[in-house]
């Protein structure tokens, strides 16, 4: 067995330091005793982005980039794709453990009875310009959470945190189909607690007068199957975002408003929307040659492909890939697919995508399937923040268990001034 500790040498003193190797890691304020002088500050990493950083210890969700793996608390995501659903989903990675069938009647039951929302917070929604984003509407109305809830700062208490939890997991497909209602100016529609998760959300969202807006079980069936793959993915830009703002011991409400709002750029889960936009803009099969040496020359990105850690086919662009095939047979095959799969043809033979192994991502194919579904396109983004609420609350409660975590709080390399003297207004030149 080699010993597991990393000598280093600082060439500038010659001194040589070892330190423990702990899961392929060394400690960062280990590094902090190379020094020059008894009043140097130490040796830091330097790392922008992340790139190389493990900023927690999780049990959570389990991704190998380079072959193309993602697992939830060790399930493989294509059989849960395949067999599990969205609830149980939430179940798994809330609990570690998939559910029996009692504890799963009780769970999807307590979800049920957190759907509704204060009619104050239906208000504050109306509120809203009749255009305004949803993505907007929905950060804002997660965030107004916490002013009707204000036990929820009782961070450490397991009921009050549990409570919090359902509460977020049941509302948020009520706040996302508001925000829709809101924008198409028909009346809000309130949660059936007859019908499941999935169903009772698209019932909120299409549902209209008396008329009985009949599910159709592909569209069930499809919003499960993307709500299970879109519902963790370890340490991305807003899961990191609902714990470096979770570390302040702010209530969950905020952070996960927080992490919304890290999840509507472009190139985070607003990436399906501009996925759209891209394919509406290249408009025809026949520019796609062109489009691509744009790509190549600098001027804009192919939206959907890529993976920061992925540098592999994302495992859940298979899944989606299969997925659209049924919704098309039920909706009709859409024009822009034929778009996408030539942009996926020649990226994936093209020397400047094979070098820097960009490979579709979930977002290269969900936009097409949640448009066939009837959603316009600024409300993907909300449909992906539904079921990564269950990924963030989860990583946030691991993270207020944790008790190696501190608030988040990183160094930095200051290259401004050294100090300098005040000048008055009339001496500036
Ligand atoms: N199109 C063209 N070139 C790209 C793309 C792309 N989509 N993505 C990366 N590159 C190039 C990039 O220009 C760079 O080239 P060079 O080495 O010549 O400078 C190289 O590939 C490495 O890229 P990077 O920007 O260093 O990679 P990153 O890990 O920082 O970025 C990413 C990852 C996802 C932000 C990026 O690939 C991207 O912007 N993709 C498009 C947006 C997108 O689809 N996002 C959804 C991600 S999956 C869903 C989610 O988890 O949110």
């Amino acid at each position: 067995m080699p010993n597991e500790t990393l000598t280093i040498t600082d060439n500038r003193t010659g001194k040589s330091y070892e330190m423990p190797i702990s899961y392929g890691t060394i400690h960062a304020t280990d590094l902090r005793k190379i020094k020059v002088s008894d009043d140097d500050f130490g040796m830091m990493t330097y790392d922008p982005a992340f790139m190389n950083t493990a900023s927690c210890k999780s049990t959570v969700t389990y991704i190998d980039g380079d072959k193309g793996i993602l697992r939830y608390r060790g399930y493989p995501i294509e059989q849960l794709a395949e067999k599990s659903t969205y609830v149980e989903v939430t179940y798994l990675l809330l609990f570690g453990e998939l559910p029996t069938k009692t504890q799963l009647e009780e769970w999807e039951k307590k979800i049920t009875m957190h759907t509704y929302i204060h009619e104050n917070l239906k208000k504050l929604m109306e509120g809203f310009r009749y255009d305004a984003h949803p993505m907007g509407m929905f950060i804002s109305t997660v965030a107004a959470l916490s002013t009707f809830y204000p036990e929820a700062n009782n961070i450490a208490d397991p009921v009050v945190r549990q409570k919090q939890i359902l509460r977020l997991i049941g509302k948020v497909p009520t706040i996302a189909a508001f925000s829709y209602r809101h924008n198409k100016g028909m009346p809000y529609v309130y949660p059936n607690n007859d019908h499941s998760f999935i169903k009772n959300f698209l019932n909120m969202m299409y549902s209209i007068g008396t008329h009985r807006y009949e599910v159709p079980p592909i569209f069930e069936k499809a919003l499960n199957i993307l709500f299970i793959l879109h519902a963790d993915h370890e340490q991305n830009c807003s899961t990191s975002a609902m714990r470096s703002v979770g570390s302040s011991h702010v209530d969950p409400f905020s952070a996960t408003a927080a992490a919304a709002a890290a999840l509507y750029g472009p190139l985070h889960g607003g990436a399906n929307e501009a996925v759209l936009r891209m394919l509406d803009h290249i408009g025809d099969i026949k520019h796609v040659p062109a489009f691509i040496e744009k790509v190549k020359n600098g001027e804009g990105k192919l939206m959907g492909f890529g993976h920061r850690v992925y540098k592999n086919y994302d495992p859940r662009a298979k899944v989606i890939k299969k997925l659209a095939d049924d919704v098309f047979k039920e909706t009709g095959v859409d024009p822009k697919l034929e778009i996408a799969l030539e942009l996926e043809r020649i990226a994936l033979s093209d020397e400047y995508f094979i070098k820097r192994k960009l490979y579709p991502n979930v977002d290269f194919y969900s936009g097409l399937i949640y448009k066939a579904m009837g959603f316009p396109m600024e409300f993907f983004p909300v449909l992906f923040a539904i079921p990564r609420t269950s990924g963030w609350i989860t990583h946030w409660q691991e993270m207020v268990l944790d008790e190696e975590q501190k608030i988040a709080r990183p160094r930095q390399i200051y290259l401004g001034y050294d100090t300098r003297d005040y000048v008055g207004i009339e001496k500036r030149k």
